[in-house]
């Protein structure tokens, strides 16, 4: 069985009511809901997290090293700011996929910059919810030709 953490960042948890021009109308758990059913659907497992605290994120991505064999994250503004959450996913060494509701290149200057998606497999930006429904496939994809290629 294939075990996802699906970490998403702060202010996230406000979903539903945080500038939905940008981020849509759905709550966190009605999209955690998806997220769920997807991974169902697929036959893998998910364990997702929501956190406003960068040391917290770093603790999650630590400690998946034990359980998980891939992360798909919303590291929220951490993702413009964090060296320490880019190392994390460094020392883990899991393949990881990054997400962002709205399309980051489209929006301010200081959104332009990731410090995470260059340690990443990719990023997924502007699809809304959708993109962590893509991004789950993408890496279950990454998964399974990876277990493949072991298995050569
Ligand atoms: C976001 C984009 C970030 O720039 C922002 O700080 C967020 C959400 C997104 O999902 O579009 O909090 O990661």
């Amino acid at each position: 069985m294939i075990n996802i953490l699906v970490i998403h960042g702060p202010n996230l948890n406000l979903l539903g009511e945080r500038e939905p021009e940008w981020y849509g109308k759905l709550t966190l758990s009605a999209i955690n809901e998806m997220i769920v059913q997807k991974s169902n659907s697929l036959g893998c497992k998910v364990r997702i997290e929501q956190s406003n605290s960068e040391g917290e994120i770093v603790d999650l991505i630590q400690e998946a090293k034990k359980w998980a064999q891939g992360i798909i994250i919303n590291p929220a503004a951490y993702t413009h700011t964090s060296i320490a959450i880019r190392d994390a996913i460094v020392a883990v060494n899991l393949p990881a996929i990054e997400v962002h509701l709205s399309n980051v290149y489209k929006r301010e200057d200081f959104r332009q910059r990731s410090f995470i998606a260059a340690v990443c497999i990719g990023q997924i930006s502007g699809f809304g919810p959708s993109g962590y429904i893509f991004a789950l496939e993408a890496l279950f994809d990454f998964l399974n030709k990876e277990r493949e290629d072991g298995d050569k």
